[in-house]
């Protein structure tokens, strides 16, 4: 699944459209035109839907990325990292097994967008020393 506000809607097409183009199935949860919108509304679906295993993964977006991020990952079981770089992307994956992406549509170019998203979904979790790590997150003191 994909969701988005009003911040990173041209963003959210453009990466359904590469999506669609090599083969992938998915679904776009909003927003669905550029007014303005309250990010949580179209984030707290998708999140929600990860964190009950309905999709191994999902890919979010707002302005600077940071208020869909900081919403998904209210979920405990939802691991979202806000990316910037490729190498980013693969991180997110490698070490902490992310199950959700998070990119800035006001901040990056288009193409590095689904580079990102690319590495996302293409990247596995390295496991071994991480496994530890990644299983503290969600044990709250
Ligand atoms: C919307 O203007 C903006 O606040 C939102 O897209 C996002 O950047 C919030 O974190």
């Amino acid at each position: 699944p994909i969701a988005c506000d009003h911040g990173a809607f041209e963003m959210k097409e453009y990466l359904i459209k590469e999506l669609k183009e090599h083969g992938y199935i998915i679904k776009d949860m909003g927003t669905y035109s550029t007014d303005s919108v309250d990010y949580p509304d179209f984030i707290h679906p998708l999140a929600k839907a990860v964190n009950d295993g309905e999709y191994e993964l999902g890919i979010i977006m707002c302005g600077s990325g940071n208020g869909a991020q900081i919403t998904a990952n209210k979920y405990l079981n939802v691991r979202a990292g806000l990316c910037w770089t490729v190498e980013q992307a693969q991180l997110i994956r490698m070490h902490n097994n992310a199950n959700i992406i998070s990119i800035p549509g006001r901040f990056v170019e288009l193409q590095l967008a689904w580079d990102m998203l690319q590495a996302f979904l293409n990247t596995d979790f390295e496991g071994g020393r991480h496994i530890t790590r990644v299983d503290k997150i969600s044990k709250l003191l």
